[in-house]
């Protein structure tokens, strides 16, 4: 049996990757609290490595107080970068091209993780978040400081040798919040219009793009991940989000991720009469102007054929923590020995960091798990 996601693919910069699949970034809330990559995250990638064409990391912050996870992985200061030249090359051993992921978590950071200091945001609007803070609204100079801490940020992932890194503009984080009609209510050069509010995601990737062709080698990818749609009114609706796609390609960034739960999504925000699935119906915009990544609910080959159907390369995420081997048990034809739930007996088994385990287990609905105790 052959599949499409085994094939190789290489990028217009020529980056090739063995596969079509790419470990999704996964937040593994188990680095140092100052933010250092430990021994048990390098385990994880070291067993998650050997099959994706591609690992994308945790996303890792650029400036301490955009955190919005506890014991977060960072990329804000030149103390990191031994840890980080650790995982790029446990990622790198087996033959996967390493991409980091970075973000600043705006108004979604939280006070506990960032030394009790205020959010910030493009606006004083709160998240819509029990938890969520008011934050303060960002200066211009603040936003510039940004910008640069962003490009700081990809001097790291290319000093430590990092194949690409992927700016985190889904999910709510900063780079989304200016997108945002929620949560950017300026009315100066940074918000206003649609067009004012593509202006930092914009500078931000001109400004990483500038520190590449200074920096990297050839061949250093730079990507970007977009959540389609919010739910907030107003919000970011797929129209929106077209435009979006139009600078990126504009910008030729190397790929666009989707952030969506299921790859055959329909719209969050009820879009009825929509024929297609939202993930579609952007392929269909894009028309293969850029890469695209799919995402979502990817447990079996059938799911990643599906997706490729549309896409031209697929992550996942859960189900490369519950299978590590999932890639080469499609190659070697095993994959009858693919299990699809985490068995919270068995633990060692996915040689998963502990506070990744109790919170992946801990979080009803999120994984399928299973106590196989009381199974046998
Ligand atoms: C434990 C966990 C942590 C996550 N952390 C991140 C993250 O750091 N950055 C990100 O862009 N998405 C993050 N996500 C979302 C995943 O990348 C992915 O989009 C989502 O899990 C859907 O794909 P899946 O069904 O294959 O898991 C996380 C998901 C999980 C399960």
């Amino acid at each position: 049996m052959t599949y499409t996601f085994l094939e190789p693919y290489t990028f217009s910069n020529k980056v090739a990757l063995r596969n079509r699949v790419l470990l999704a970034p996964m937040t593994t809330s188990s680095s140092t609290p100052e933010g250092t990559v430990t021994e048990d995250e390098l385990i994880y990638y070291l067993v998650r490595s050997s099959g994706p064409g591609a690992v994308i990391t945790a996303c890792a912050y650029i400036d301490s107080k955009g955190q919005a996870f506890k014991n977060g992985m960072g990329a804000s200061k030149d103390s990191h970068l031994n840890g980080l030249k650790k995982l790029a090359q446990v990622i790198k051993l087996q033959g996967a091209k390493a991409i980091l992921q970075i973000y600043h978590g705006g108004r979604m950071s939280q006070r506990q993780f960032n030394g009790g200091r205020q959010p910030v945001s493009p606006s004083a609007i709160r998240a819509e978040r029990e938890w969520a803070d008011t934050p303060k609204e960002l200066t211009e100079t603040g936003i510039h400081i940004l910008v640069s801490q962003f490009g700081a940020a990809v001097r790291r992932a290319i000093d430590a040798g990092f194949d690409g890194v992927e700016l985190h503009g889904a999910n709510t984080y900063l780079l989304q919040q200016f997108f945002s009609p929620h949560s950017n209510r300026r009315q100066d050069d940074w918000g206003g219009s649609l067009e004012k509010r593509l202006r930092f995601p914009i500078e931000v990737v001109r400004h990483c793009q500038s520190v590449i062709d200074a920096h990297a080698s050839e061949g250093f990818l730079l990507g970007y991940r977009l959540s389609p749609e919010e739910v907030e009114e107003p919000g970011i609706r797929l129209t929106d989000t077209y435009v979006l796609i139009d600078a990126l390609i504009g910008l030729k960034v190397d790929y666009i991720h989707l952030s969506v739960g299921h790859y055959a999504q329909p719209s969050i925000v009820g879009f009825g009469n929509y024929k297609k699935q939202i993930p579609q119906q952007i392929a269909d915009y894009v028309s293969k102007r850029v890469p695209l990544i799919a995402v979502g609910s990817i447990q079996t080959a059938a799911d990643a054929e599906k997706a490729l159907e549309y896409s031209q390369l697929v992550s996942i995420g859960r189900q490369l923590i519950i299978e590590p081997k999932w890639v080469e048990k499609h190659a070697e034809g095993k994959k009858r020995s693919i299990t699809h739930y985490i068995d919270t007996a068995q633990k060692p088994i996915y040689r998963l960091p502990d506070a990744m385990f109790e919170m992946i287990t801990g979080i009803p609905g999120w994984f399928p798990v299973r106590d196989g105790t009381s199974n046998t």
